[in-house]
């Protein structure tokens, strides 16, 4: 988007905090268009909230209550209206909304219940934190909607268990800077983590490891000066907990997308079903990190019946469109020593091991497909042949992203330069949590250009970006804020506004919105956003 002189001005008098006189609010992610005002409007204990349309009762209930945690002030169902929530048909883009504060009350509008809640949002960065029976707000008009319209996190819940209380605040947190993606990795090779009734052994004996390994992952060369803690880790969803959770993301206008990896990352699977490797053998959950080469037998067809059985499951509970099926750090050594997978091979004409991934792939992509999804994908998926409908998440940089955008594939940045949180967030590391390596600060993660490399064609083929928890080092939900919190906000600006950054402007910005954090009682870094 061009800039125009009225957004050069509001850049810089967010900056300044301060817009011809009127003082300007601290917004993130930055909306398209501000225009403070000298009125006022101030909401006092008993204000009624105005919905006409029965679709958005839940959102004015949310508001009702956002605002009394953070003002103190109290509304009531037949008090006069002080905030008006509409649904109007005018030319205002999905996810897009007007807010207005003027003498008469607070306004927003939205084509969609969605832009409503982000509406929603922006009011409560409005507002000020107090407690008391009124509060006063100054006039602003807002015109906003979203650059991108997949703004992803994901989380690790397979090496470390998270409740399903502390997904929900996971999912708060992604609704305060409005993300709309929640990619939830449910199994990998230490822990299978979603019920599934067809198959009971994979929580049953897949959702438990025995011990973990103490500090930082030699990377395979596991030792007898390796230390485990000796305590077993588990956990898992529930159906009923996973409907749950489906039901509360909705309510913020986020889609849960599962992933369910295949064909490598599998060792708890095949713990619990040992009939789904190469060789047959009883594996243990695993109690390492980093890749193991126990992967699904391509070459069994009970391997496809049992994922089939599976993914029916999962897309009975998500009603995501999109369902990820891993796909990343497959090694194929088991697949080159096995006779099923070599006659696999030898049937469908394939030359290389590798292409049994696309061949693997491909089969599961059909099978979602006649379910009505859509496949989604790590960039590995394109090394081995996949179809132009599969969704790609480009993690190894951005090339895979860029190859798969030239290509004619829809496309999701979530590149380790920018994007993974499981980094540390500065090179001194001194003090700070053990975490995977990598250093990403905050000015790192601002700096992300998702469409860099790609022409106006390629550009509409990125569908967003996204950020990723892994949470090998990462054993509670305290140090999951902690590493998320403040990045998620500069990554909340790259997918939500305008493409037209300055990070000297949007730091005072992030800085002046911790009082949310602390509002909610966020655990987050402080020190990126010291001077
Ligand atoms: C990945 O980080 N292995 C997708
Ligand atoms: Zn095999």
């Amino acid at each position: 988007m061009r800039k125009t002189l009225l957004t050069l001005l509001i850049s810089a008098a967010l900056a300044s905090g301060c817009t011809q006189g009127v003082e300007t609010p601290a917004l993130l992610p930055l909306p398209s268009q501000v225009s403070p005002h000298a009125s006022t409007y101030t909401l006092r204990d008993g204000y009624g909230i105005d919905c006409q349309d029965a679709e958005l009762n839940f959102i004015a209930d949310y508001t009702s209550r956002m605002i009394h945690d953070l003002t103190g002030v109290s509304s009531s169902p037949d008090g006069k209206a002080g905030v008006r929530l509409t649904l109007t048909t005018d030319s205002l883009p999905t996810e897009g909304y007007r807010l207005r504060i003027g003498r008469k009350g607070i306004d927003i509008e939205a084509a969609s219940p969605a832009g409503i809640f982000y509406g929603v949002q922006t009011l409560r960065q409005l507002l000020p934190q107090q407690e008391a029976s009124s509060c006063t707000l100054h006039g602003i008009d807002i015109q906003d909607s979203p650059r991108f319209g997949w703004r992803g996190l994901h989380l690790d819940v397979s090496r470390h268990f998270f409740t399903v209380d502390e997904i929900k605040r996971f999912i708060d947190v992604m609704a305060m800077y409005k993300f709309n993606r929640f990619h939830w990795h449910l199994t990998d090779d230490q822990g299978w983590r979603i019920e599934i009734v067809k198959y009971p052994e994979l929580t049953r004996i897949g959702s438990v490891r025995a011990r973990t390994l103490i500090g930082k992952d030699p990377g395979g060369e596991y030792d007898e000066t390796c230390r485990y803690d000796e305590t077993p880790h588990g956990g898992f969803y529930t159906q009923d907990e996973i409907r749950d959770v489906v039901e509360y993301a909705a309510r913020r206008f986020i889609t849960v997308i599962p992933e369910i990896e295949f064909p490598g990352h599998a060792v708890a699977a095949l713990a619990s079903y040992p009939w789904l490797s190469c060789t047959g053998e009883q594996y243990e959950v695993r109690q390492t990190w980093d890749i193991d080469d126990r992967v699904f037998c391509i070459g069994r067809d009970s391997t496809f019946r049992f994922i089939e059985g599976v993914l029916e499951e999962v897309v009975a509970l998500f009603p995501s469109a999109y369902i990820h099926i891993g796909g990343d750090e497959c090694p194929t050594d088991r697949w080159e020593r096995c006779p099923r997978c070599r006659e696999r091979m030898r049937a469908e004409g394939l030359s290389r091991p590798r292409q049994l991934q696309g061949y693997a792939t491909t089969r599961i992509e059909r099978f979602l497909r006649s379910h009505g999804r859509r496949l989604i994908g790590w960039d590995e998926i394109l090394d081995s042949g996949v179809s132009q409908t599969a969704v790609v998440m480009s993690w190894r940089g951005t090339e895979g992203g860029i190859r798969a955008a030239r290509r004619g594939n829809e496309v999701v940045m979530a590149p380790t330069t920018h994007c993974y949180f499981d980094y540390y967030q500065t090179a001194d590391t001194a003090g700070e949590p053990l975490a995977w390596g990598g250093c990403l600060p905050l000015d790192k993660v601002y700096a992300l250009n998702p469409c860099e490399g790609l022409d106006s064609v390629q550009r509409a083929s990125v569908l967003g970006v996204q950020a990723n928890l892994w949470t090998e080092y990462i054993p509670d939900f305290a140090q999951a804020q902690y590493m998320l919190l403040p990045r998620l906000g500069a990554l909340a600006e790259v997918g939500w506004a305008p493409d037209r950054k300055d990070y000297a402007e949007f730091l005072p910005r992030l800085r002046r919105l911790t009082r949310l954090y602390d509002a909610c009682g966020y655990v987050y870094a402080p020190h990126p956003l010291a001077d």
